[in-house]
């Protein structure tokens, strides 16, 4: 396990998945009944912008950086969550902050020194659950959760060179446990062909009511780089495509090159 969420965070990419998280989070809240927050990829929690790790990339300069010059008015919620210029959320924070009294928070995180921050930050508070196992299996072993109502946040590393298939498949695996959960999975834009491939595959696995929101923050011509990301969202909230918009758009407008784009797409109807 080579890859450190502390060099790449609050760059354009974890902006673009933690403000649409941020939105999932506020439309499920929306009802008072319990959710239970599954977060299967967790890292740390939060990270430290001064930290060598986040220095030595500097990749947070081009996200959250820019984001807090500009400010855009439909990001405020997003960066009013977002804290003091030094540090930047990690999802579990993100989604801590939004918790209510009633909801639950499981985090998975693999990697052994991760898992070991993960619980000191969470260590105090009943609401909070650390699993340092595979965050896949977690999908099927703590699904359907007793509440009945869920957000699930897939943030794989993409290390290996089938994540895109692994995740497919314990996409299908945990809908099938649990076909009412919402689910978001956060994917890179390297090149196109792979994307493709991805959503075909899951266009073949018979799954009902998905969306992507996809940002290119240029052109995607050389596969060497991080050229833009999406979130796949099986089941989104109600109007979901309507809030997103808007928050997407104030996205691609900050972050991306002039040749950049943004797009929500329904791959499988209703
Ligand atoms: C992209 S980072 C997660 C970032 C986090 N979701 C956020 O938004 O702040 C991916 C994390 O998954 C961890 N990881 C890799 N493989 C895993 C697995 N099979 N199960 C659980 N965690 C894994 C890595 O150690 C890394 O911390």
């Amino acid at each position: 396990m080579n890859y450190r969420h502390a060099y790449h965070a609050g760059n354009p990419a974890d902006c673009v998945k933690h403000a649409l998280l941020v939105l999932l989070l506020r439309a499920l809240s929306a009802k008072p009944k319990p959710l239970f927050v599954l977060d299967t990829h967790a890292g740390i929690g939060a990270y430290d912008l001064t930290s060598i790790e986040a220095g030595k990339t500097g990749e947070w300069r081009a996200g959250i950086g820019r984001l807090r010059q500009t400010t855009p008015p439909a990001l405020a919620d997003f960066m009013a969550l977002t804290g003091t210029a030094e540090h930047y959320p990690g999802s579990p924070a993100l989604a801590r902050a939004l918790l209510r009294p009633q909801d639950r928070l499981a985090l998975c995180e693999l990697h052994p020194d991760d898992a070991v921050t993960l619980k000191r930050r969470f260590a105090r508070d009943p609401q909070v659950h650390i699993h340092r196992r595979d965050g896949y299996e977690a999908l099927t072993a703590l699904l359907p959760p007793p509440e009945r109502r869920a957000l699930v946040l897939i943030d794989p590393p993409f290390e290996k060179t089938d994540e895109f298939e692994t995740l497919a498949a314990a996409l299908q695996a945990a809908h099938r446990k649990f076909p009412t959960g919402v689910y978001a999975a956060w994917y890179p834009v390297k090149h196109r062909a792979p994307v493709r491939h991805f959503i075909a595959d899951i266009q073949a696995r018979g799954i009902a009511d998905i969306i992507t929101c996809e940002i290119l923050f240029r052109e995607p011509l050389d596969p060497a780089r991080l050229n833009g990301c999406g979130v796949l969202i099986v089941n989104p909230p109600y109007n979901f495509e309507a809030t997103a918009a808007p928050v997407l758009e104030a996205l691609r407008a900050t972050l991306a090159e002039p040749d950049g784009t943004s797009r929500i797409t329904r791959i499988a109807d209703a």
